[in-house]
């Protein structure tokens, strides 16, 4: 099993290159990316028959590309996720399954895309089965059950149970097989997805709750997702999960399902986090260091518009120190709460949730010193906005000891795009 990492609150490289020259070259907010690491994550998963990334975590077109040539395939939520597939040169040969729809409703966009490139379609919700059946009479679907309970680092990322929206609820299963047979659709799989950033535990009773559905939909099946929801250690107090022990699970149940049904099945995961998220780092430079009361505060050029995994979730990232002028080691800690920019007093990087502000002890930094928020690879720059017309920041990929751009700095151009003052009149 992997140890957890130690997080150093001094940090003056990432991947050999030195934190001042990805500034100079690039500037802040920045956002960059070990390709290394994201290699090593997917080798250990290559237990599992396929690897189908859920690129809801990071899509830039650069990291879906270098996935692809790792055979790793992709889900897509969205008409623009499966047009982002498609671009970073995913088959839509439906007999190669590497872009899979998956999601509870339909957009009229989605749906178009999907039958205009026959693209498989993983059901979250009843109706999709209809919708779906309707256009495409015989095709083969999947199914996404929600099996009754859910588990995630936040209550707004449990995606199982009675108060989440996900997935075809598990007592309603029967009935759905009965709605795919009157459309003559073959239900070819079967997902289960409980939440992001769980643990073992929860991770494992999923098996159970498989087997039983499995059995029910009987010898069509030929796949089984165990969804994704892989945690990593943001803390020091935080571990890995024990893939082998993990995969041991699965592996057995698809055996026995495989042994009743009579044909082997397919075992596949679906991880966004644990690819992507040790990979990722946002650089910011530290604009004002100030006293409020008792508080100490440093305030960086990247705000919750970069990313908002803190103030939406109270999630902790490591964070380390970069001088602007020589190492920082030498300086004396002191409890610091870390802010960005934004006219909004929940802009702040170092809370837990309910928005209850918290320091962190660091090095002393100092204006033109660079903080670097660790861990930030997975649902970091997807979810960044233009909030209070902030430009999103650059994207650059470290790969074999050299820096690359893989997304432009936004402009102000950017921002306006499609905007319209009409006449008055
Ligand atoms: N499959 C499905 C159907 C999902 O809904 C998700 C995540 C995944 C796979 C990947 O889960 P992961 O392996 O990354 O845990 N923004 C939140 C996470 C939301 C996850 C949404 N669905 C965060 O920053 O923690």
């Amino acid at each position: 099993m992997l140890t957890t990492p130690t997080f150093s609150t001094v940090r003056s490289e990432i991947s050999g290159l030195c934190i001042k020259d990805l500034v100079s070259e690039f500037g802040t907010p920045l956002y960059v990316y070990d390709q290394s690491v994201i290699d090593k994550r997917i080798d250990d998963l290559s237990a599992f028959d396929r690897i189908r990334y859920a690129q809801k975590a990071n899509s830039n077109l650069a990291i879906l590309d270098r996935m692809r040539r790792k055979g790793v395939v992709v889900d897509a939520v969205s008409a623009g996720e499966i047009r982002r597939a498609m671009a970073a040169g995913f088959s839509t040969d439906p007999t190669k399954h590497e872009i899979i729809y998956t999601a509870d409703i339909f957009d009229h966009e989605a749906l178009k895309l999907v039958l205009e490139h026959h693209l498989p379609v993983n059901c979250g919700s009843p109706d999709m089965i209809g919708q779906i059946g309707s256009q495409r009479p015989g095709a083969e679907i999947t199914l996404r059950i929600n099996p009754g309970f859910g588990h995630g680092h936040s209550q707004k990322t449990n995606t199982g149970g009675e108060q989440s929206k996900h997935g075809i609820w598990h007592e309603q299963v029967d009935q759905c097989l009965i709605d795919a047979d009157h459309h003559g659709l073959m239900v070819s799989g079967l997902h289960m997805h409980i939440g992001s950033g769980t643990d073992l535990e929860h991770l494992s009773a999923v098996c159970e709750s498989m087997e039983k559905t499995a059995l029910k939909v009987g010898r069509t099946l030929r796949t089984i997702s165990a969804g994704g929801g892989l945690p990593v250690p943001y803390k020091s107090d935080e571990t890995y999960v024990d893939l082998d022990q993990y995969f041991a699970l699965w592996d057995a149940t698809r055996n026995r399902l495989g042994e009743t049904f009579g044909h082997r099945l397919d075992l596949e995961i679906e991880p966004g986090r644990y690819l992507s998220a040790e990979a990722g780092f946002l650089i910011a430079e530290v604009r004002s260091v100030k006293k409020v009361g008792k508080n100490l505060f440093a305030l960086v050029d990247a705000g919750f518009n970069d990313m908002a995994r803190p103030v939406m979730y109270g999630a902790h990232h490591p964070i380390s120190v970069c001088g602007a002028k020589g190492d920082v080691s030498s300086r004396e800690s002191v409890d610091v709460i870390i802010g960005g920019p934004l006219c909004e007093s929940g802009d702040i990087f170092t809370q837990r949730e309910g928005g209850f502000v918290e320091s962190r002890s660091l090095p002393m930094p100092f204006v033109g010193d660079f903080i670097t928020i660790e861990n930030a690879g997975a649902y970091g720059f997807v979810m960044a906005s233009n909030y209070n017309s902030k430009t999103r920041a650059a994207e650059v990929l470290i790969e074999n000891g050299k820096a690359k751009l893989i997304r432009q700095r936004e402009t102000f151009d950017d921002l306006i795009r499609g905007e319209q003052i009409p006449e008055i009149g």
